[in-house]
């Protein structure tokens, strides 16, 4: 766990150049933490970084691609490098698509499943051993409420956040004796660049995802901040939007009864 001596306490996050992985990091920046800043964007993470520095953050910035295995050892070996270790990884890169079953193109679903389940895999895997070896440590998978709502038209990305929530219950329980904590985190829609990047060729589909991400009560700073503080208790599940928390108790007392009233079926 975190370092009595917040100074010394330090966090991972993937993804970082953007949305809430950007607002992960001026949370725990802060907080005070040292906050290591990575992304597939080279160039955008060197610029949040330097931003973060200029107002005293003790920041460290890489490019990170989750997808590819060589990319987190380094990531690993420059922690332990620069730190001597690492306090928490938050496995937040992720990519979002819609589109009908017969329309997904099977490509799309093998980069979705690359970067939001075995992008988080890869993390699990390669930073386990050095919260192994320094007896301590913290995971938090940024899944989505859409891995347990699994509305239609968006068959990927609801089986790739759903393998997430397995996976971060699985490891809940199997890094337990090592004390390694896991926390999931399942935000419905928020405000962020998501939607710009996502493969979603239906403007349909694509104009109702931007509606529902403008609608949100809450923001990624609000989420950023929920996040910090489950860390600090050691909370397991994080629903950070309060009508996803109504809809996750109603799924499971009755999964019909949820079917009727959120999926209209
Ligand atoms: N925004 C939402 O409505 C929403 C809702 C639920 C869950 N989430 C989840 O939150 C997480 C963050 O999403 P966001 O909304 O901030 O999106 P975003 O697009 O604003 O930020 C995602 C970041 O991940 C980076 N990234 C993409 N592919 C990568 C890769 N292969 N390796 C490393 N970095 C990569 C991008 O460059 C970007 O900086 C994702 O896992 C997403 O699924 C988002």
């Amino acid at each position: 766990m975190p370092d009595p001596d917040v100074s010394q306490s330090r966090v991972l996050i993937t993804g970082a150049a953007g949305g809430l992985g950007s607002a992960l990091a001026s949370e725990f920046v802060k907080q005070g933490w040292k906050v290591a800043l990575c992304d597939v964007d080279r160039d955008a993470v060197e610029a949040l970084a330097g931003r973060m520095k200029a107002r005293g953050g003790d920041v460290l910035s890489a490019r990170c691609d989750v997808t590819v295995e060589s990319e987190l050892i380094k990531l690993r070996e420059l922690c332990e490098a620069e730190w001597g270790g690492l306090d928490v990884l938050i496995n937040n890169a992720g990519i979002a698509s819609m589109a009908a079953i017969h329309k997904e193109p099977l490509d799309r679903w093998q980069r979705l499943v690359e970067i939001n389940l075995l992008g988080v895999v890869r993390g699990c895997h390669f930073f386990v051993p050095l919260f192994k070896q320094q007896g301590s440590g913290h995971i938090v998978n940024i899944a989505s409420i859409a891995g347990v709502a699994n509305t239609p038209y968006m068959a990927a990305y609801n089986a790739t956040k759903a393998g997430v929530i397995s996976l971060s219950e699985t490891l809940l329980v199997e890094l337990k004796p090592s004390n390694i904590g896991v926390t999931v985190v399942c935000p419905a829609m928020f405000k962020t660049g998501i939607a710009q990047g996502a493969s979603i060729d239906n403007p349909k589909l694509l104009g109702a995802l931007e509606a529902e991400m403008e609608k949100s009560p809450i923001s990624a700073d609000d989420i950023a901040r929920q996040v910090f503080s489950a860390v600090q208790r050691k909370q397991f599940m994080v629903i950070p939007h309060r009508a996803s928390r109504w809809m996750w108790r109603v799924k499971r007392v009755s999964p019909a009864l949820y079917r009727r009233l959120f999926l209209k079926h």
